[in-house]
């Protein structure tokens, strides 16, 4: 069994090191030098459009799946035919558009905040008016960690935001003065088993993970969170891992967007759950029986961004994860994970942890 993975990033890393050990063999197709996943297996060294190189990928793999989200449409239409490619690519396309993503929540009756589509800067008024501000505007497409978002505080940041984004489809969103983030991520195999995770709770910063937590001691929360991925692996006949995004305002969960892959705040699965995330989407899209999604005591995991300091070389009450990326600001370059008996251990933990990497990446190469 060989499995062809679009996209060689640290995801495809992580997915390669769950094939490896279950036996199976990946082949990868990435256009960068040296990516993350190539310890992993093959490197196609082509562009995720490139029709040879994925005709070459669909013939030397038994299926197809990819781990991340700007893998053009049509390129996975093109291998479709002749191997199986999971996720579906209905679900890649609503996840590629904020606007298809939101009109599904809408379609599938799960909560989220008021949105208005925006083609032209009188849109961007009338949506004001409507929705209030605060108001977020981002990028229908291509948007990732806080890229391509501008926030509009005051009418006269109307202007600002339609400076640094116009010409592009753009969404505008209610702000949410959230109490705190959360996602739930669900597997679904080809038979239609379902697990889902236990819910974790999400830090970010600049729009960028910075710290996960799970699971979330909320049970009402944490049931109407995996009815809603449910809902949505049920609508897209779904196969593979799928994260949905949320947050929490009041008690209630409001929908922000969904993931059609492997997702950074599953990554304490890994050691926090009786089965990981990256072994389960394998499993799902060879259709063999998805693992227990049971977490094994209370999990955090850290984001390292920008660049690896000794200290996270230095613990040992913790699992480092290195990626082996060429440090560069704001990139996530690798993540530490630690699993406690009780959630004041871990929460101590990652505190301790938190600081001293925070405080050991505050020189000139830090993100902030
Ligand atoms: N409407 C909103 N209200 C409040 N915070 C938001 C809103 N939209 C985004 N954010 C903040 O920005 C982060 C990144 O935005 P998100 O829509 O998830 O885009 P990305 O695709 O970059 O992850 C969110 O996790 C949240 O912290
Ligand atoms: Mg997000």
């Amino acid at each position: 069994m060989r499995i062809g993975i679009i996209g060689a990033g640290q995801l495809g890393q992580m997915l390669g090191h769950a094939a490896h050990d279950l036996g199976v063999e990946c082949r990868f197709l990435d256009p960068s030098v040296s990516p993350p996943a190539a310890e992993c297996g093959d490197v196609i060294q082509r562009p995720f459009d490139d029709a040879d190189a994925l005709a070459e990928l669909a013939a030397t793999c038994d299926v197809i799946t990819y781990e991340f989200e700007n893998v053009p449409v049509a390129a996975l239409q093109q291998i479709a035919g002749k191997v199986p490619v999971f996720p579906p690519a209905a679900a890649l396309r609503s996840a590629q558009d904020r606007l298809d993503e939101k009109r599904l929540f809408d379609e599938l009756d799960i909560p989220l905040a008021g949105y208005r589509a925006i083609d032209n800067r009188e849109d961007l008024e009338a949506a004001a008016a409507s929705l209030g501000l605060p108001m977020v505007i981002k990028s229908r497409r291509f948007g990732y960690d806080g890229k391509g978002q501008f926030v509009v505080l005051e009418p006269d940041d109307i202007d600002k935001a339609w400076n640094s984004l116009g010409v592009q489809p753009l969404i505008a969103e209610q702000w949410v003065p959230f109490d705190f983030e959360v996602s739930c991520i669900g597997v679904r195999n080809a038979d239609g088993d379902v697990r889902i995770y236990p819910l974790s709770r999400n830090e970010h910063d600049d729009g960028i993970l910075r710290v996960s937590r799970a699971p979330v001691d909320a049970p009402e929360l944490s049931n109407s969170a995996a009815d809603y991925v449910r809902q949505l692996l049920e609508h897209l006949d779904y196969v593979g891992v799928l994260a949905l995004e949320m947050f929490v305002k009041d008690g209630c969960l409001l929908a922000n967007e969904f993931a059609p892959r492997v997702h950074n705040s599953g990554h304490w699965t890994i050691e926090g759950a009786a089965t990981s995330q990256f072994e389960n989407h394998l499993r799902a899209v060879m259709n063999l029986p998805l693992g227990s999604s049971a977490s094994r005591g209370h999990a955090g995991m850290i984001n390292l961004i920008g660049n690896i300091p000794d200290a996270a070389r230095a613990l040992t009450s913790a699992y480092l994860h290195d990626y082996g990326k060429t440090p560069r600001p704001g990139r996530k370059l690798g993540h530490i994970t630690v699993v406690s008996d009780s959630a004041e251990d871990r929460d101590a933990l990652v505190s301790k942890i938190a600081e001293s990497v925070t405080q050991s990446t505050s020189g000139p190469e830090t993100v902030t």
